[in-house]
């Protein structure tokens, strides 16, 4: 079934400039970028964004770090691609995420675990509404 899933490369990946290589890694994989943006989330995307997890400890922590410098926001778009792309990115966290994944390549903290993908095709329509209008996904 062809989807699309949001796909947020966070501040440390971007800081660390390997957002080309995780882009390159869905590419190979067969997926496509259907739209793709660099930019400073605002701490009200960062809510809505994160809403589901208001309520966790770590909330406060997880809107001060998606807001606090740029991420590459992404659509990707292929076969299963919310399954695809959260198989792709490994267990949140990176202790437990295997190598292979681009958490298990790239990350060591669960706080800056450089990327975020939707966990099912009804976040993905709900996050893609957050970060991107209509007419900028191709
Ligand atoms: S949960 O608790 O199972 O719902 O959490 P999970 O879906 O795995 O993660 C939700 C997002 O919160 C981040 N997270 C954390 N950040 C900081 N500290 C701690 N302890 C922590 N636990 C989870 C996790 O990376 C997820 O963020 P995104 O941006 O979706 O990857």
């Amino acid at each position: 079934m062809l989807e699309n899933t949001l796909v947020l490369l966070k501040p440390d990946a971007v800081k660390r400039s390997i957002s080309g290589e995780i882009i390159a890694r869905f590419e190979r994989r067969g997926l496509t970028v259907a739209a793709m943006k660099l930019m400073k989330v605002s701490r009200e995307q960062a809510k809505k964004h994160y809403d589901e997890h208001r309520e966790k400890p770590f909330f406060g922590e997880l809107v001060d770090f998606i807001t606090s410098s740029p991420v590459v926001a992404m659509v990707i778009r292929g076969e299963n691609a919310v399954k695809m792309v959260r198989s792709m990115m490994g267990a949140t966290n990176p202790l437990d995420s295997a190598p292979g994944t681009i958490r298990g390549d790239y990350a060591t903290e669960m706080s800056k675990n450089v990327i975020h993908g939707s966990d099912s095709p009804a976040s993905a329509e709900r996050e893609m509404n957050i970060f991107f209008t209509k007419d900028e996904i191709f």
